[in-house]
């Protein structure tokens, strides 16, 4: 944080908006809409092939000018430049923090600690290009000659959440010659399950962790190793694990050849690394063409964050309109609503995104926060979610706004599917801002003592994403667009959405009842007296 910003709600732009907001909390969208015909054209902006359409926020050109005031106040742009730069602002691991440099072109020269990373970050990328073609074209063979068929990405968090997302995201370009698994719960049913109708001497095991000590992470890996070598002999670790990691000491402690592992940097944060070497089954299942296509994308949307101004810069405009409804509104959560299959992981990947990089209580600088950060991210693709939970978002008491994410063009194009599909989530942003009037559910003749329960309030917030197809460049955007917006929202909290330390103390404590739970002798529990009864209940009962 430059320590020349002033506290948040010391900032002249915030006073404004406390201010503002009680002039417009009550303005419904309806009327904002009939003061201003042309409001679903004007509050829109358009980059990158993305329509992003806000009309449906419960914002005036006044809220829009505040909130860009905020911004500037803020020093956002200074800080955006900071982190492009690679200065060391996660500032309580004293790191840099560079995903962008992952996906920049080969002719940038970024530096940390004095040295260009991008020669390093292109060779580790022909590396895996390499080894991707490789398994695809069948060419690289298992222990015992035989051809590798199944991929499966062991790993945790970032380690997983990315890759997995990516692959179902971009399975329409995937290699369906080989088939991918993903395990990341330390629980033995996702191991078991992943691997129980696979042949061990078909199969390359991607052990995926940045720091290689992770516990889920080696516990599944030494299982994995115990599985394969049942019907293989301990040459064949050579052939079917790899490693993507920044700890070469820890990966060769495993027992995986360094020549076998895929380097990054402690730059890259976990949650932030799908585009290193962490995308490694990303890259074999949808060749390395597509996966640099998605670089691209992200790259892409890299440089417009660095450039736009911000009153048509997506990712500050998306951030900025959650913080609006986070700060003053009290909004506890936010929808992500996919209208496309594919992208159905993607809610569960930006949960860690947002909320492992927004989830803070204290300032930069340690000062305990007077307001609030990082709301709460959900959501299931639509129409699943519409016959689940959108009833509370249309009736319920609780302020939701949503973000719609939808393609023009189908990738599976079936009969009147797409179209009906695209209604659905034109309606849904539609219902929710304009809701339905008690009296207009009078005049469509409901009874008067039904019209209370089949009135909408309306009023309900939205973005609409609208992209045209969900190419491997589009993800890439999409999710460079959040990413980008998380870390408005961290610059104007003065938060470091870069740490995790609240993963910590459950690790330690884990770490404290494991031999409690597997010592033959009754231990001594010194815990609280619910935790020892727990401890009690499952010994008595394993
Ligand atoms: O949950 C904490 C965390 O450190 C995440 O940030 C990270 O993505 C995950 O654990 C996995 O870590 P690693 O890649 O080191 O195994």
């Amino acid at each position: 944080m430059a320590s020349d910003i002033k506290p948040l709600t010391k900032l002249a732009a915030w006073q404004a908006l406390e201010t503002h907001y009680l002039k417009v909390r009550e303005l419904h969208l309806r009327e904002l809409f009939a003061g201003n015909p042309k409001r679903g054209e004007q509050l829109t902006t358009e980059a990158l092939g993305i329509y992003f359409d806000y009309s449906k926020h419960r914002v005036t050109d006044e809220t829009i000018t505040l909130l860009l005031q905020l911004a500037e106040e803020s020093g956002l742009r200074a800080r955006i430049e900071s982190m492009f730069r690679g200065e060391k602002i996660n500032m309580t691991e004293n790191r840099a923090v560079l995903h962008t440099a992952l996906r920049a072109p080969k002719d940038r020269s970024i530096l940390v600690d004095g040295e260009d990373v991008i020669p390093q970050i292109h060779s580790v990328l022909d590396k895996m290009a390499g080894f991707a073609d490789k398994v695809r074209a069948g060419e690289w063979k298992g222990h015992t000659g035989k051809q590798i068929r199944n991929v499966v990405n062991i790993g945790i968090g970032g380690s997983d959440l990315g890759p997995v997302m990516a692959y179902e995201a971009l399975r329409h370009y995937t290699h369906r010659g080989l088939t991918f698994r993903f395990v990341s719960n330390i629980d033995g049913t996702d191991f078991a399950e992943a691997v129980r109708d696979l042949d061990a001497e078909e199969t390359l095991f991607i052990i995926a962790s940045k720091t290689f000590t992770t516990l889920e992470t080696m516990t599944n890996a030494h299982t994995a190793r115990d599985w394969a070598l049942k019907t293989m002999s301990s040459r064949a670790v050579a052939m079917h694990f790899v490693a993507l990691s920044t700890n070469a000491a820890e990966v060769r402690k495993f027992g995986i050849d360094t020549a076998n592992m895929f380097g990054f940097w402690d730059w890259v944060g976990g949650r932030y690394s799908m585009c290193s070497a962490i995308g490694l089954s990303t890259m074999i299942a949808v060749g390395p063409d597509n996966f640099i296509a998605m670089l691209d994308g992200f790259h892409q949307m890299d440089e417009h964050f660095r450039t736009a101004p911000f009153e048509r810069n997506l990712p500050a405009l998306m951030g900025l309109l959650g913080l609006w409804y986070n700060n003053f509104f009290d909004a506890q959560t936010i929808a992500v609503l996919p209208y496309e299959q594919y992208l159905k992981r993607f809610p569960a990947y930006l949960q860690q995104l947002t909320m492992e990089s927004n989830g803070k209580r204290v300032t930069m600088d340690g000062t305990v926060l007077d307001y609030q950060t990082g709301p709460v991210y959900w959501g299931e693709p639509g129409t699943n979610g519409q016959h689940s939970f959108y009833q509370l978002i249309h009736q319920g008491t609780k302020l939701i706004p949503c973000d719609f994410i939808a393609f023009v063009k189908p990738l599976n194009p079936l009969g009147r599917h797409h179209d009906l599909l695209m209604a659905n989530v034109f309606a849904q942003a539609e219902a929710l801002a304009f809701g339905k009037t008690s009296q207009e559910a009078g005049a469509e003749g409901v009874p008067a003592w039904l019209v209370p329960h089949k009135t909408f309030e309306g009023n309900r917030p939205s973005t609409t994403i609208l992209m045209d197809e969900l190419t491997p460049a589009a993800l890439g955007k999409l999710v460079a667009l959040y990413e980008h917006s998380v870390f408005t929202q961290g610059a104007i909290w003065q938060i470091d959405s870069f740490d995790q330390w609240g993963v910590e103390l459950g690790k330690v404590l884990a770490g404290r009842i494991v031999p409690e739970l597997e010592n033959k002798t009754e231990p001594e529990l010194n815990h609280d007296s619910s935790t020892n009864a727990l401890i009690r209940r499952y010994r008595k009962g394993k």
